[in-house]
Parts: structure tokens; sequence; C-alpha cells
């Protein structure tokens, strides 16, 4: 094994400011050996995550980043060798691999999937990103038929499925995203009643126009100044899902929390509750049919964004964090 080359992408210094090119190095070292228990695997896919730049902030769900070690990340891989019992040659597993050609992880730290095609769909809708939407709002959100759902971070990964699961619920779907073309990307391609484009300014008044009777579910993946226009606008026992705050996570924390927290969490009786889409993992299966249930239907449709090359992995997170990608973004490797 040691003779074939490891490219790796090491994050050699957190960002203080924003994240950039210069906070990561590749460097090639010689493919590593498992020992007992553990599983060589080739990497073929790295998800791309808005939680990629979070977790740079300090320990968290998981423990924090180390300076000039291989940068976390979620991947789907083959197993090359395997030294742990349960995994054979040619198994796929999604693990946290990193950003690298090859990794030599536990067995126990391994997810066993089934082999699909596209292989893509394993990180995009039978990924965190589809059960993460799926979670979110089914047993969080709890949307009822006829209700108002609005969703930050739209065209996002998260976000457009979110949506898209909202309207097969029966509910107005509105999302909030940057860009006029993706504002249209949302109404025309994935069927979502309204869209925001939040880059445009004076949210709160657009929203007020196309949820004039109040918001029932805010699936929550930005924070900030999203969250502070959304919340006057929630009706009484509205639903906050708290997912992310993406607009917080690439530089200093904010000073101050959005206002209207917690006076209009009292008076509207709203519930504001947030999680980690591992908390769900136990109710995977009945996720796993009703996501392929509708993607076969043609009620769901799947968006992938795929960076070609492990070299561009860095760049291609420094531009999920501006806005670039549309649905799951995630670099072949
Ligand atoms: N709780 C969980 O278990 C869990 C699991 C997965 C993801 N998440 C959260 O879900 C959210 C989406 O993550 P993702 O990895 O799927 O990324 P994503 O939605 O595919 O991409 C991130 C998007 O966020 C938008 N964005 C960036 N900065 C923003 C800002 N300042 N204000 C508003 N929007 C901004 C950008 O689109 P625009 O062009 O619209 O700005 C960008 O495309 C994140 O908050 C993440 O932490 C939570």
């Amino acid at each position: 094994m040691s003779s074939r080359v490891n490219r790796q992408i090491l994050l050699i210094e957190k960002p203080t400011g924003k994240l950039g090119r210069e906070h990561f190095r590749l460097i090639e070292s010689p493919v590593p050996e498992p020992k007992d228990s553990e599983v060589l695997l080739r990497v073929r896919y790295i998800s791309l995550d808005a939680a990629n730049r979070a977790w740079m902030h300090g320990a968290t769900y998981r423990a924090a980043l180390e300076d000039n070690a291989v940068m976390a990340g979620g991947g789907v891989a083959e197993v090359v060798l395997s030294r742990a019992p349960g995994f054979a040659p040619g198994d796929v597993v999604f693990s946290d691999t990193g950003w690298q050609d090859y990794a030599v992880l536990p067995g126990k730290h391994l997810t066993k999937l089934p082999r699909i095609e596209p292989m893509t769909h394993l990180l995009s809708i039978y990924g965190i990103a589809g059960l993460t939407a799926y979670f979110g709002l089914l047993n969080i959100g709890r949307p009822q038929s006829g209700e108002t759902v609005v969703v930050s971070a739209a065209a996002g990964s998260v976000g457009s499925i979110v949506g898209q699961i909202a309207k097969i619920k029966g509910c107005r779907a509105i999302g909030i995203a940057g860009g006029a073309e993706k504002c249209q990307w949302l109404t025309a391609h994935l069927g979502f009643d309204a869209a925001i484009d939040y880059k445009e300014g004076g949210v709160f008044k657009a929203l007020r126009s196309v949820a004039p009777k109040g918001v029932d579910v805010y699936f929550d993946n930005v924070g900030g100044d999203i969250l502070e226009a959304c919340l006057p606008q929630m009706n009484v026992h509205g639903r906050i899902v708290c997912c992310g705050a993406i607009s917080q996570y690439d530089g200093p924390p904010a000073a101050t929390g959005p206002r209207g927290v917690p006076g209009l969490i009292v008076v509207k009786r709203l519930r504001m509750e947030g999680f980690i889409v591992t908390d769900f993992f136990g109710e995977r299966d009945k996720a796993f049919v009703d996501l392929g249930a509708w993607l076969k239907d043609g009620k769901l449709k799947v968006e992938e964004d795929v960076i070609d090359g492990l070299e561009n992995t860095p760049a291609a997170l420094i531009g999920l964090l501006a806005g670039e990608n549309r649905g799951k973004r995630m670099v072949k490797v």
C-alpha cells in the first residue's frame, strides 16, 4: 500500500476572520496501513457542508478541529482492505473520512451504505442533507396541511428539500435565498409558492407581502437578521426549527442575538427547538422509504453540485459559504 500516494488537505490554521485558501495546504503522504479492527478506504465523494466552517470555532457536537491536521469532513468511500469484522473490499461506507484520497478508520466509525447509482445520492437525498430536511421539518416543525412553511438558505442542500417536503405535506412553501436566479429556480423548478431574495434587503416587508396570514413553521438555516425578520411574523403556536446559523459561521461571533427572543416566544407561545440530524438516526429506514418514494414519483427533485478534484475542496467550501452552490455540493475525489 505504502508505494501509493495519499493526497491530503490540511487545515493549517483556524481562521480568525473569513476562511481563505491560505488556511489550507495540500501534502502527499504514503497510503497508511490498517491495523487490527481498522479499514483502509478509498474516498470517492467528499461532502461540503456549512458545518465544516462551524467546526473551526471549537468543540460542538464533535471535537474541535486541530491545526495542521487533515481537514475533517464526511465522505462516501469504498473499502480497499479490511481488518475489521463486517467489512469487505468493495463495500460502500459513509464516515468522517477527512479531505484526502485514502483514510484508515476503525470499523466502528463506519456506516455501511447500499451501493446505489448515482453514488452521489448517498450524500444528497439519502445523506445528511436529505435526512436533516426530513427529520427537521417533520419531527421538529410538524407542519400541518394548509400551514405556511418558510425556509432560509432555501436553494441549498437542506433548504431545497425542506420546501419540497413542505409542498408534499400540503403546505405553502416560501424560500429565502440569495439572488434572483436562485429565487426563480425555487419557484419555477422546485415548485415553491414564493421566494424572497434576501440580498435585495427588506426581508421583513417581502415576507409580509407573500405570507399575509403569518408563518406557522420557520425552518432556520441561517440565524441572524433573517431569523429576526421572521420572528415577529410567526403565528401563535408556531414552530421555529433551529437547524443552523450559517450567517454566523464565517467570521467572529455576532455581538448580539436577534431581537424578539424571548419576548415574542412568550407572547406567541412559540416552540423554538434545535436538533442534530443524528438524534433521529434510529428512524432512518422510514426516512429512506419516504424520500425514495417521493423521488421515484417525481414529487421530489434532487439538485447536486459536483466539483471535480480533491485539490479544489478548499475553494469549494469557501464558495459554498459565499452562496455559489445550488443544492448539495460535493467533491469527486
Ligand atoms: N442540525 C443539523 O443536524 C444540520 C445538518 C446539516 C446542516 N445543517 C445546517 O443547515 C444549513 C445549511 O447547510 P448546508 O451544509 O446544507 O449548506 P447549503 O445550504 O447547501 O449552502 C449554504 C447556503 O447558505 C447560504 N448562505 C451563506 N451565507 C449566508 C448568510 N449570511 N445569510 C443567508 N444565507 C447564507 C448560501 O446561499 P445564498 O446564495 O442563498 O446566500 C449557501 O448556498 C447550515 O446552517 C448547516 O449548519 C444542520
